[in-house]
């Protein structure tokens, strides 16, 4: 079997890193490129063979459904469930393991809702059926790796250790790091403990090794992007505009900026590096956007300069106002002249009045 005929899609975190874009929506269904970021893994999987996916829910569950519905438009069969309590990532695994068809033995693939990347997953299955392993993980490399789980292996590929956000130099024995995707024999499922949370990075993975079951890592280092972060996020949406990130799902051609069909631009305006403009935005005349998403439904007013941000729904944004690294949540109203840089996130419905804001000390 070298074909995933299932999924589960773990989309019920709180996406606390991420506010305010997750306080009235899931992280899950941020818009990236366009769509909600779902969208994007959704289609990923079916290119890869999938047809039944499960979404284990949990924060905000009830929007999922309403957008996806049965899933048929994609070409999926989707099914719902939701925790009554969050159960962490292997409690949800577990609690949605009654809607698996699979057989004991047959590969059960499994996605954090919120990672982007290029990974094959075509190849991750036929490593996961030739290795025989009860759990496949794909690892990917990364610079500097504190923030992560290390997962070391042995020349073979079969995991040694699971080393969760090693600090000091002794810890960081390795530049392989959890990036999210898993295979699991369906059987293995079977065996997280029911109705109680469960970490699958720190209790079901740790376990499985100490009672000497077979984890095999599959290093891939296409595009990979944990987009848990504001400043994660708008990398991400900007690399599937320009097609960094592969998605069969970027409503429109890939390149320097993607609008949206009911989106108005100013003839002048300036629109690059990957940005995107939503539905039904109105952006003035001699803006400069770059990098950057515009969410539905945004006003962007007559010479703003909006670089590696995100402007929420609904949001405005005043005329000259200077946005750099900057997170506007939805329906917020940003007055004329204002700079907001380096991280600042303004709250959703926040006003902030003309040239109130200012990073550097010119009048
Ligand atoms: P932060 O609060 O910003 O850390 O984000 P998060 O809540 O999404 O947590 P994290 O990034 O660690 O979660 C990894 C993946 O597991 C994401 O796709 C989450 O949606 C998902 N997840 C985390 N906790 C739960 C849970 O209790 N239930 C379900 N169904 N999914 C979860």
């Amino acid at each position: 079997m070298t074909e995933a005929k299932e999924a589960i899609l773990l989309v019920g975190g709180k996406g606390t890193r991420l506010r305010p874009l997750t306080v009235h929506t899931p992280k899950p269904m941020v818009p990236a490129a366009g769509v909600p970021f779902l969208t994007h893994q959704l289609a990923r999987a079916r290119a890869a063979g999938v047809e039944h996916i499960v979404l284990a829910t949990s924060y905000l569950a009830e929007v999922f459904e309403p957008h996806f519905g049965d899933g048929s438009s994609l070409g999926l069969h989707i099914e719902y469930v939701t925790e009554r309590e969050p159960l962490g990532t292997g409690g949800a695994i577990r609690n949605v393991a009654s809607r698996l068809a699979s057989g004991p033995d047959e590969p059960v693939l499994i996605f954090n809702g919120d990672i982007l990347t290029g990974l094959d997953i075509r190849a991750l299955v036929t490593s996961h059926a030739t290795s025989g392993a009860d759990v496949s993980l794909h690892l990917t490399r990364v610079e500097d790796p504190r923030a992560f789980g290390l997962v070391p292996t042995d020349d073979t590929g079969r995991v040694t250790a699971f080393l969760e956000k090693p600090q000091t130099p002794e810890e960081i024995v390795t530049d392989q790091i959890n990036a999210g995707a898993y295979i699991f024999r369906r059987s293995v499922i079977d065996t997280i403990p029911a109705d109680r949370p469960v970490s699958v990075e720190r209790e079901t993975f740790p376990g499985l090794l100490a009672s000497g079951a077979h984890l095999q890592g599959m290093v891939d280092s296409t595009y990979w992007l944990d987009l848990g972060t504001p400043q994660a996020f708008v990398r991400g949406s900007a690399d599937l505009v320009l097609g960094r990130a592969p998605s069969p799902a970027v409503p429109g051609r890939c390149g320097d900026r993607l609008v949206l069909p009911t989106a108005s631009v100013a003839a002048d305006a300036k629109l690059s590096g990957g940005t995107v403009i939503g539905e039904g935005a109105l952006i003035g005349a001699g803006a400069r956007i770059d990098g950057s998403a515009v969410l539905a439904g945004a006003v962007v007013e007559p010479g703003a300069v909006i670089t590696d941000s995100l402007v929420g729904a609904g949001a405005r944004i005043g005329s000259r106002t200077v946005l750099a690294g900057a997170v506007v949540g939805d329906g917020a109203q940003v007055g004329a002249d204002n700079e907001l840089r380096d991280g600042v996130r303004i709250w959703c419905g926040a006003t902030l009045p003309d040239a109130s804001v200012r990073f550097s000390s010119d009048e």
